[in-house]
């Protein structure tokens, strides 16, 4: 059962700065002392065996734990409202770890149809050739209820995995409806939840089962690292923790855990800060002529804006925009002078891609427009410039196109 993040009575940028602290180290240190070191020794075998058997807490090897990588590991398993949390060394080490955990069970595995094109590139390259089921489902309006959802689980699945909003297209999906459904035919739901971070979405809450970050992103902040996380119940946290996490290998190093931990700490005031001009350009794009449409959950007539509203503390930095044509999208991020060309997202310095040539370049036209990406279609990450810095990048950029 999740845990509410304001049990402790402390609010969530309290939490985002003291969350994982033990209060253990001898300098009383403000900062958390990195642990650079690969293994642990030990004074005495007797020692070895309570570190081993449980009854003393320790280290042996940090492939299966690091103190630096556990204190990222509880701070955000507290403001997640998770019991536990277990790092990776990337958003896509976690994503394996959890899917690679499901096939054990070998029925089918549920994705929605919206999702990060590496997860995709996951279940087609790696997922399938295994062997593994796979179904896609829709979300109409953001609403399992209408969709094939419900049929698909009827007929048993190891789990529905799912990102809202979505990367690249922001689409919004009721997360309390959704896990509901999936609690009434026992399949666990996954939820990435990168493009909001817990600051502005907390899925544990809602009834999902566990939560995915990229914390390259938003959770790091400074575009300066590559690392990831899951939190959910104990059990099954100690499980990824104990199996996935070891073998697979692919373990988040101390210093980077360090960096995290720093970025987490001003993380609701980013997020502000990104809701805020994001909204301020995806209002400024929408109105343009060139632009056939923004997808930006913070516009009233997006569909997911109503559920974005109730389940989200705001609407997120991430914005797409639908050029007309394939040439126009390129133009426009020609154009662009502060605004950089890169993939990757949730950094001070604002990004634009272009899924067709970009993220998406490897998948045919249909199955790119099944994903509901169009060949005009730009990704915004709106970084923290001045606000009328990027206003003026963004109006220059759409004059003359
Ligand atoms: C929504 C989402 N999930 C997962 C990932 C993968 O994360 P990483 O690049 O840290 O492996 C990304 C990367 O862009 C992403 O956007």
């Amino acid at each position: 059962m999740a845990k509410e993040p304001g049990s402790e009575d402390l609010g969530f940028e309290t939490r985002a700065v003291h969350g994982g602290e033990e209060g253990k180290d001898p300098w009383r240190a403000l900062t958390p002392p990195i642990y650079m070191t690969s293994t642990y020794t030990f004074p005495s075998m007797e020692t070895v065996d309570r570190v081993t058997g449980g009854k003393e807490e320790g280290f042996v090897y940090s492939r299966a734990g690091n103190p630096t990588v556990r204190e990222f590991e509880r701070t955000i398993a507290g403001l997640e409202g998770g019991e536990e949390g277990v790092a990776f060394s990337s958003g896509m080490g976690a994503i394996s770890a959890v899917l690679l955990s499901w096939a054990k069970k070998g029925t089918p595995f549920l994705f929605s149809r919206h999702l990060y094109s590496g997860t995709r590139h996951f279940i087609e390259s790696m997922l399938i050739p295994l062997g593994a089921t796979v179904r896609f489902v829709s979300f109409p309006e953001g609403s399992p209820a209408s969709g094939d959802l419900e049929e698909a689980l009827r007929e048993g699945a190891a789990g529905l995995f799912l990102e809202t909003p979505s990367n690249p297209i922001l689409e919004i999906v009721d997360l309390s409806a959704t896990a509901a459904l999936c609690r009434r035919y026992g399949v666990p739901l996954a939820v990435d939840n990168t493009f909001p971070s817990p600051a502005l979405q907390n899925p544990l809450l809602l009834g999902a089962d566990l939560v995915i970050h990229s914390a390259t992103k938003y959770l790091g902040g400074h575009g300066d690292l590559l690392g990831g996380v899951a939190v959910g119940d104990r059990q099954t946290i100690q499980s990824l923790r104990s199996v996935e996490a070891p073998l697979l290998g692919a373990t988040l190093s101390p210093m980077n855990a360090w960096l995290i931990l720093r970025g987490i700490k001003t993380l609701a005031l980013r997020m502000e800060a990104h809701s805020q001009r994001a909204s301020l350009l995806a209002r400024l794009l929408a109105g343009h002529r060139s632009v056939v449409r923004v997808h930006y959950p913070g516009l009233p007539e997006h569909p997911g804006h109503g559920i974005g509203l109730r389940q989200m503390k705001g609407t997120g930095g991430m914005l797409a925009i639908q050029f007309a044509s394939f040439e126009a999208a390129r133009r426009f991020m020609d154009r662009l002078r502060i605004i950089r060309i890169g993939v990757s997202l949730g950094d001070p310095a604002s990004l634009v891609e272009h899924p067709a040539s970009m993220s998406h370049r490897g998948w045919s036209r249909e199955v790119r427009q099944s994903m509901g990406i169009e060949e005009g279609l730009v990704r915004m990450s709106v970084g923290l410039e001045s606000p009328d810095d990027l206003v003026r990048d963004v109006e220059g950029a759409l004059a003359g196109l």
